[in-house]
């Protein structure tokens, strides 16, 4: 069996190294990789297939980001192309970005078998790209391969139940990640040596919806300046916001480093007093290593974690920022409950493809 996997943006490249290991490990499927090209420079991209042995992609198609309806226009010309020249048995997408709807809808208007990793997350804002990528990629998919119980309960909801579809939970891919690499990075990171901080508050911003409303911006930055004045705050920053920030002479005044790989990552999350994001794939992993996770954000797809108590959504409200980062400062997360599976999901779906496809 065929597949082609479709990746473009830097957290599909961490959930499709967990998968990928797995289903090379099963002889009858042959997985090849395209990549968009979505992300481009080597701390948003190559350092993901170096770091974490990623199969090399067989083609690039280096569609770099655009306007949205442009970049998912020129990724659905040139991923068409390739899946008429491949002629898979199906086409495996990750996620929730343009690169995810391109690939989709290639697949679907091939009538290629599309399986969609990460299905049936719903943060129920239609304002994000995001949401609208998952809700169209969803619809046309053979293959849902939720992470969660509330994404199954989502799909059901959305009268999932009533269509010829495979609804399947999985369990996580980032969870199995977080625990085969966990050790790799503890070897192989240098980060903590460079940064040189015994204790620090770990933030990352890139959301459309926080770099693209300055009042938004302003006042996560004027939150990131307070917190660094008690603890160092270090920010790994997107380019984008780097860009939109710089250009508006507002960069914070903490410890700003350019984007890491997914070891430094870990590390950062492991040596963390607190966890500040708008990222959905740090949420998690904040929690895998058991650190509190501020999100920088008015709701979540990973409903779970809100629900456990271990992820506060303080949006863009600079007071309860501040408030909940340094109320949770080295505070253990005494939950460990089993949200996500317990590192078996690239199994299941490996699985799932095995049975379903
Ligand atoms: C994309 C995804 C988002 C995901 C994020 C992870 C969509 C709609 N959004 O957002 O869901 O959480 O990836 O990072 O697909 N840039 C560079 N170098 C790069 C990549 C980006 O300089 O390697 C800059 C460019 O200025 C680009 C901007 O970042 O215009 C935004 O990149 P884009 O891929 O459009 O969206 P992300 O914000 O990264």
């Amino acid at each position: 069996m065929k597949v082609v996997t479709i990746v473009g943006a830097r957290p599909q490249f961490v959930k499709a190294a967990a998968v990928s290991r797995v289903l090379k490990s099963h002889t009858s499927i042959e997985e090849i990789i395209l990549h968009t090209g979505q992300h481009y420079d080597d701390s948003m991209s190559e350092v993901f297939f170096r770091e974490m042995e990623i199969p090399k992609p067989f083609i690039n198609l280096e569609i770099k980001s655009t306007l949205h309806g442009e970049m998912t226009a020129q990724m659905l010309t040139g991923i068409e192309k390739v899946l008429i020249d491949q002629r898979p048995d199906a086409v495996m997408v990750y996620g929730d970005t343009n690169s995810t709807l391109a690939g989709a809808l290639a697949a679907a208007k091939l009538q290629i078998k599309l399986i969609h990793v990460e299905a049936g997350l719903r943060s129920f804002n239609m304002a994000m790209p995001e949401e609208i990528n998952r809700i169209l990629t969803d619809r046309i998919s053979n293959l849902l391969c939720c992470p969660t119980e509330q994404a199954v309960i989502n799909l059901t909801n959305e009268g999932f139940g009533n269509l010829n579809l495979n609804v399947i939970k999985t369990g996580d891919v980032m969870q199995d990640a977080a625990i085969y690499y966990s050790q790799k990075s503890a070897e192989n990171s240098t980060i903590l040596k460079q940064l040189a901080l015994e204790r620090f508050v770990l933030c990352t911003l890139h959301r459309q919806e926080n770099t693209n409303d300055k009042l938004r911006l302003r006042n996560i930055v004027q939150a990131i300046n307070e917190i660094n004045a008690v603890i160092p705050v270090v920010l790994p920053l997107h380019p984008r916001t780097k860009k939109i920030l710089a250009a508006d002479s507002l960069l914070p005044h903490c410890t700003i480093i350019d984007p890491v790989g997914y070891f430094d990552m870990i590390e950062l999350i492991k040596n963390s007093s607190v966890v500040m994001t708008d990222s959905g794939g740090l949420q998690k992993e904040a929690y895998f290593f058991s650190k509190y996770c501020i999100t920088l954000r008015e709701e979540t797809e990973w409903i779970e974690l809100i629900d456990n108590g271990v992820n506060y959504l303080v949006g863009a409200d600079k007071r309860k920022i501040v408030d909940t980062a340094l109320k949770y400062l080295d505070q253990k997360l005494l939950t460990s409950i089993d949200l996500y599976g317990k590192g078996q999901a690239s199994e299941n779906i490996a699985d799932a493809i095995l049975k379903y496809i």
